[in-house]
């Protein structure tokens, strides 16, 4: 199984180092690598770093060799998370279960401090083995909520998230800030 995930980790940054930071210039080739990831069985049994996050919540790293990580999540029917950012991109596939997924694209030239214009990009329902590919900032906007009784999700990225977050509130035009309390890089 390890063998299986360095190899699809392998290709996955081998397509990060043609595109750089623009993910979905290589959206097909990169969700059919993510397809190919979640297509390893046994990714919702392994144990994650940090270790002691298995008990928890099973979050946490099942591929990480200092430059892209893999970050296996989990959530139960109605865990809702709500629209915001990371500060870079991701790409997210669903393992087991299902969610609803939306992403979001910035409107706003985001000058006014606590406000925001957003409009939805993707507004779907994801299953085992759907993928999607999350642009950079200022389009780095989405949200989830567990459909099924257990999701097991997995995630890749790069750059370490922002400490420094934003939380939307796309019906009223703002977000709210959080900054460090608490948001590891693990977090999806
Ligand atoms: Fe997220």
């Amino acid at each position: 199984m390890t063998s299986s995930i360095r190899k699809c980790a392998g290709r996955i940054l081998e397509l990060l180092d043609e595109v750089g930071d623009d993910v979905l210039a290589e959206e097909d080739a990169i969700n059919a690598a993510m397809r190919d990831l979640l297509a390893v069985p046994g990714l919702d049994t392994m144990i994650v770093n940090p270790v002691r996050n298995n008990t928890e919540s099973g979050l946490g790293w099942i591929y990480y060799d200092g430059d892209i990580r893999i970050v296996r999540g989990t959530m139960t029917a109605g865990m809702n998370l709500e629209p915001h950012n990371h500060g870079s991109w991701n790409l997210f596939g669903v393992y087991t279960g299902a969610l609803l997924y939306k992403s979001y694209r910035r409107m706003d030239d985001a000058s006014t401090p606590f406000h925001a214009k957003l409009e939805i990009v993707e507004d779907r329902i994801m299953r085992a083995g759907d993928v999607t590919v999350l642009p950079g900032p200022p389009d780095d906007i989405h949200s989830a909520l567990g459909l099924a009784p257990h999701t097991v999700t997995v995630l890749v990225a790069r750059a370490p998230f922002n400490p420094r977050r934003e939380q939307y509130l796309p019906d009223e035009n703002a977000y709210l800030v959080f900054e460090g309390d608490g948001l590891d890089a693990v977090k999806g």
